[in-house]
């Protein structure tokens, strides 16, 4: 009887073995990926993909929403791809897609993030992440497009994009990932930047066990007033056809010319890049007209609007809502703050979510309407924590980047948000490390050296997949053998192309060090020093 037993755990022992060898296999991958049955072990869900995506697969995307403007995806790894639709109340649920990659040798999982006001599950980083051996979620946030619409007279939907569909997709996929590999995750990530930052944050502070190390890119923290602070623009600007209106062509030559010639050098250095925003307090009187001069310049009206433009945006009584855009990022601006349009994504949070009304008028926007929305702070989403005491007690590892020339979300404001828990806690750097990267604009792009493996829609092959260079090998090695970084260094690719070789790279400081020209060639990396 003894010995009987004794052969079947060794029969067990042996099959297990197998199963998991077999993986070394594409074929015997294929048959396990497809025998496998997500469905049964999330309660409720509906299966609405389950296929093997052989490396060098054309992901054809074209059936997603089109506003997600994702039409396609490369995949450069075997993978197990697994999309459900799982609800998370009566009336509310997640498009979620698990892909669970053939050789999983560091047992990683990783969770990925959203951007803007979207339901768009980012399937750039889906690939991305499995090409670097983690097996990768991504949800649509808890509805579809770049809208807010669904949100109306929807609070299960606006719980979800604030906190819900993200967690629900980490203990979904938590859960399936052990049953496919016969064993948990032995490490849990996060990566998202803007929206997806402040996920990221939101994660630490609501669900400290979710993940061991997390990436919050360019974080929508205090993402109330953040909504208002984008909102202020509108009203400013006024409409392309308004009297004052200050066209597209002027903010990309003559105010971003002037904001450089006045900005650019104060680093010693004139390359674009404004290395320290903080110094930078850009005069607008210089571009006022002069006697009947009428060609590049502005008359006393625009320079008002820019001193409004690029002022902290406060209550009538001077408290701050929103700390002040960052010079220098008016080419990438226009398309979005400064494009004498409403900003859409905060047009609809005060629409579909703050006063559940379509016909609310974006170009009355007052420091009333942001006070509401602070007020009503739907579903906790503020997102602005002092102190987040259960992710550091569990060892959790929180890491921030943020661009200098950012045309979304001002770098003022992360510096704010880490400043204010550094004064809460004297050893934050332990848990929490903030890199400033400088000519960087929204979480991607710009003149500065901005590749830091922050996601799959960035030239992130073009750099080795190593803690220096890559924000997401800077995190495993942190959770996983103790070393936090110190520095990242980014990566300008010539016009942004891998293929066309490396313009230059510099290494970004870990805050409150700032990025300081010493001597020789900048774009040496050895030219600066972080002080
Ligand atoms: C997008 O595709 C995923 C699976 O590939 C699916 O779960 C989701 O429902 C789709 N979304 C829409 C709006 O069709
Ligand atoms: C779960 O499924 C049952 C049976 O189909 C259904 O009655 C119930 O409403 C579902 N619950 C949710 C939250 O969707
Ligand atoms: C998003 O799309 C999926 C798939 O088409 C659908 O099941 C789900 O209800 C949609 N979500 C919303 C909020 O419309
Ligand atoms: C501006 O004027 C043009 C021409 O009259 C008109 O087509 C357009 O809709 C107007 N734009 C706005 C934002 O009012």
């Amino acid at each position: 009887m003894v010995k009987l037993i004794r052969v079947c755990l060794i029969l067990v022992a042996l099959s297990s073995l197998v199963a998991v060898a077999s993986y070394s296999s594409s074929r015997n991958f294929r048959k396990h990926c497809l025998s496998f049955e997500p469905g049964k072990l999330i309660w409720n869900s509906t299966l609405t993909r389950h296929e093997h995506l052989p490396r060098g697969t054309t992901l054809d995307l074209e059936d997603n929403t089109s506003s997600c403007n994702r039409p396609s995806q490369e995949v450069t790894v075997d993978v197990c791809r697994i999309a459900l639709q799982i609800p998370t109340s009566s009336r509310s649920s997640i498009s979620f897609e698990l892909w669970l990659p053939r050789i999983w040798e560091g047992a990683r999982y990783l969770a990925t993030g959203n951007g803007g006001i979207d339901g768009c599950i980012k399937y750039e980083d889906l690939a991305y992440g499995t090409a670097n051996g983690f097996a990768t979620m991504g949800t649509n946030n808890g509805h579809n497009g770049t809208t807010g619409i669904t949100m109306l007279n929807n609070p299960d939907i606006i719980e979800d994009f604030s906190y819900r569909a993200l967690h629900t997709g980490t203990e979904s996929a938590k859960k399936l990932i052990k049953a496919f590999n016969g064993k948990a995750p032995a490490h849990n990530y996060y990566l998202g930047c803007s929206l997806g930052g402040r996920m990221g944050i939101k994660a630490a502070e609501a669900f400290p066990q979710d993940y061991d190390g997390i990436i919050a890119g360019c974080p929508a923290v205090d993402f109330n007033n953040l909504q208002g602070d984008r909102a202020m623009f509108y009203p400013i600007t006024g409409n392309m056809n308004s009297t004052n209106y200050i066209t597209v062509d002027t903010w990309k030559g003559l105010i971003h010319n002037e904001v450089i010639n006045q900005c650019d050098g104060i680093d010693g250095v004139m390359d674009g890049i404004i290395e320290i925003p903080d110094k930078c307090f850009f005069n607008p009187n210089t571009l006022l007209c002069k006697n009947n001069q009428v060609e590049n310049c502005l008359n006393s009206h625009q320079v008002g609007q820019l001193e409004r433009i690029y002022a902290p945006h406060t209550y009538p009584d001077g408290k701050l809502i929103f700390p002040r855009m960052n010079p220098g990022n008016e080419i990438q601006a226009v398309s979005k703050l400064l494009t004498g349009a409403p900003f859409s994504y905060s047009e609809d949070w005060f629409k579909f979510v703050v006063y559940n009304d379509p016909d609310w008028d974006p170009s009355t926007y007052s420091t009333d309407d942001v006070r509401n929305a602070d007020k009503l702070n739907p579903s906790n989403i503020r997102t602005y924590p002092r102190i987040l005491p259960e992710f550091k007690k569990r060892g959790g590892k929180l890491l921030s980047y943020h661009g200098g020339q950012d045309n979304q979300i001002t770098q003022f404001n992360t510096q704010r948000f880490w400043d204010r828990m550094a004064e809460a806690d004297d050893k934050l750097q332990d848990y929490y490390r903030y890199f400033r990267i400088s000519g960087m604009s929204h979480c991607n792009s710009g003149p500065g050296a901005w590749v830091v493996g922050q996601s799959g829609g960035s030239p992130a092959k073009g750099i080795p997949f190593d803690p220096e260079h890559n924000v997401l090998a800077a995190i495993v090695a942190w959770v996983e053998k103790g070393s936090a970084p110190n520095s990242i260094t980014g990566t300008k690719f010539v016009d942004d192309n891998p293929t066309e070789g490396i313009e230059f790279q510099r290494t970004h400081c870990l805050y409150p060090k700032s990025q300081t020209y010493i001597r020789g060639d900048p774009k040496e990396s050895s030219s600066w020093e972080c002080k």
